[in-house]
């Protein structure tokens, strides 16, 4: 596999750290600089909660967690992200949905990571507008995880979850 040279951000190398993780097994329910439970694999398996240390996701950064065999993204989003994602008139939308109705605490977006069109797992923080773009085919999210552009048939659906405190968020 090709490997861009690049000087990463904070951000990059987590989220090349958690496609480390990833390749070595599916042991840990998120990679290790995030500070959490750890269920074992046949907790994970049977699809139990997991829940996540928030307190070391500084804003503007993204994480991703094993639940029930998928991909969560949990992105700490930025003043500007909400921002921009509140400004979207719904009649813009092809899948017309609040950024209220996505997010139960404006700074955190919690989506399940498989593009709605064929089950890709999308990009985050990029695209058209900065959310997630799946390379598949070409899908466009925004910061709430909407659909803006490309074939994807609707929004990046939501896992339930809960905030068990300021700093701790239950998944499952
Ligand atoms: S699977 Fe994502 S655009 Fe087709």
């Amino acid at each position: 596999m090709a490997t861009e040279l690049v000087e990463p951000s904070r951000r990059d190398f987590l989220f090349i750290a958690t496609g480390a993780v990833a390749a070595v097994g599916a042991a840990s329910a998120v990679w290790p600089f995030v500070s959490q439970m750890n269920p074992d694999a046949a907790t994970i398996a049977a699809g139990a909660p997991v829940e996540l240390d928030l307190g070391a996701i500084a804003a503007g950064q993204s994480v991703k967690v094993k639940w029930r065999g998928k991909i969560i993204f949990v992105n700490h989003r930025t003043p500007k992200e909400i921002e921009e994602a509140r400004a979207v008139p719904l009649n813009q939308l092809p899948d017309p949905a609040t950024d209220e109705s996505r997010a139960k605490k404006p700074e955190w977006l919690v989506v399940i990571g498989v593009c709605t069109h064929l089950g890709c797992i999308p990009l985050d923080h990029q695209g058209d507008y900065g959310g997630w773009f799946c390379p598949c085919h070409g899908s466009h999210y925004d910061t709430a995880g909407r659909i803006r552009k490309g074939p994807a048939p609707r929004n990046l659906d939501l896992p339930p979850y809960s905030f068990v405190s300021d700093t701790r968020l239950l998944i499952g």
